[in-house]
C-alpha cells in the first residue's frame, strides 16, 4: 500500500513503517497519524507479517511531536477530537497482537515521545532526546503522554518532564526505564530485528495473549489478574500449545502456527 507519510517495507515477516516528513523532523499531522492507523490495521489482518518496526526517516529525528501548525485555530471541541483520535490510533498500537518497537533515530518530542511509549519496546540511538514540551506551547500531551510516562517512570519524574518540558538524553531514559536499550545510532534497526527474531520463535498466540494481559494491568475497571486466567486458559487451547509442549517433550524445536 502506497501512504502519503509513511514508506512500509516487510522483510522476513517484519514490517518497518518509517514516518517520512523529514524535513518537519518527522512531525505527526493528522495524515500521518490516519496512516500509522491503517499501517497498524493492516498488519493485524497480514498473517505474513510477525513484528513491526517504528521509526522515522532522516539522520535527526524519530519524531519531533505533533505536528504544531496543524494545531492553530483549533476550536476546543475540534482540540478534543484531535485529542480522541490520535489517542484511538496509539491504542491500536499497545494492542497490537503482534510486537511492535519503536526505533528512536533522534528526537521523540511530546506526541513523539508518546509514540515510543505506545510501542511495545523502544530501542533507543545514542543521539536520541526525550521529553514531553508541550507546556512550553501552553499545551499539554494530548496522545497519552500524562498517562503512559508515569506507567514507565513512575510519577516522581514523570512529573517533573511534565512540568519543566525539559528534554533527557537517551541514557537518563535508559537509567529512567523508558527504553529498553541504547545502542550506536547506526545499531538502532538490527538490535529492533534481533529482538523482533527472537519474539518471532516463540507462539504468536502466546505472544498476542501476553500483551493482552500486561495491557490489562493498566486498564481501569479491569482485573488484570483475571485477564491472564482468561488468557492462560486461551493458551490451552491453541495448536502453538500442543506443539510448544510436544517439541519441548520430543527435544526438538517447536514449529508454531500461530493458531
Ligand atoms: N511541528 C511542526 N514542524 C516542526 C516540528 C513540529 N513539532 N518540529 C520541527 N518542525 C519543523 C521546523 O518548523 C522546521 O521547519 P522549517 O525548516 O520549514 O522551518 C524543521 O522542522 C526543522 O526544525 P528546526 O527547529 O529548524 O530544527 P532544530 O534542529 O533547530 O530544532 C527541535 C529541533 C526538535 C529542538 C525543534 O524543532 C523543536 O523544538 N520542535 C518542536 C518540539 C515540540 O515542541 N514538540 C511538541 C509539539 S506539541
Amino acid at each position: 500500500m502506497i501512504f502519503e507519510n509513511l514508506l512500509t517495507i516487510i522483510e522476513n515477516g517484519i514490517l518497518t513503517i518509517t514516518i517520512n516528513r523529514p524535513d518537519k523532523l518527522n512531525a505527526l499531522n493528522k495524515k500521518t497519524v490516519e496512516e500509522i492507523g491503517l499501517a497498524i490495521r493492516n498488519a493485524e489482518n497480514n498473517r505474513d507479517i510477525k513484528g513491526i518496526i517504528i521509526t522515522g526517516a532522516g539522520e535527526k529525528s524519530f519524531v519531533a511531536g505533533a505536528d504544531i501548525s496543524e494545531l492553530f485555530g483549533l476550536s476546543i471541541e475540534e482540540g478534543k477530537n484531535y485529542a480522541k483520535a490520535g489517542q484511538l490510533v496509539f491504542e491500536s498500537i499497545e494492542r497490537s497482537s503482534k510486537p511492535v518497537i519503536a526505533a528512536i533515530n533522534g528526537f521523540a518530542l511530546g506526541a513523539g515521545c508518546e509514540l515510543a511509549m505506545a510501542c511495545h519496546l523502544r530501542v533507543a540511538g545514542e543521539n536520541a532526546k526525550f521529553g514531553q514540551p508541550e507546556v512550553s506551547l501552553g499545551l499539554i500531551s494530548a496522545y497519552g503522554g500524562t498517562q503512559r510516562l508515569i506507567q514507565y517512570i513512575g510519577k516522581t519524574k514523570a512529573t517533573e518532564l511534565h512540568l519543566t518540558g525539559d528534554l533527557i538524553s537517551a541514557e537518563e531514559a535508559l537509567k529512567l526505564g523508558l527504553v529498553n536499550y541504547v545502542v550506536p545510532k547506526e545499531k538502532i534497526i538490527s538490535k529492533c530485528v534481533e529482538l523482533l527474531e527472537k519474539i518471532k520463535s516463540k507462539s504468536p498466540t502466546a505472544i498476542s495473549s501476553v500483551i493482552n494481559s500486561l495491557n490489562s494491568h493498566f486498564e481501569k475497571d479491569v482485573d488484570g489478574f483475571n485477564t491472564e486466567i482468561e488468557e492462560f486458559g486461551k493458551c490451552l487451547g491453541t495448536e502453538d500449545f500442543k506443539e510448544g509442549t510436544s517439541a519441548f517433550i520430543e527435544k526438538r524445536k517447536a514449529v508454531f502456527v500461530g493458531k
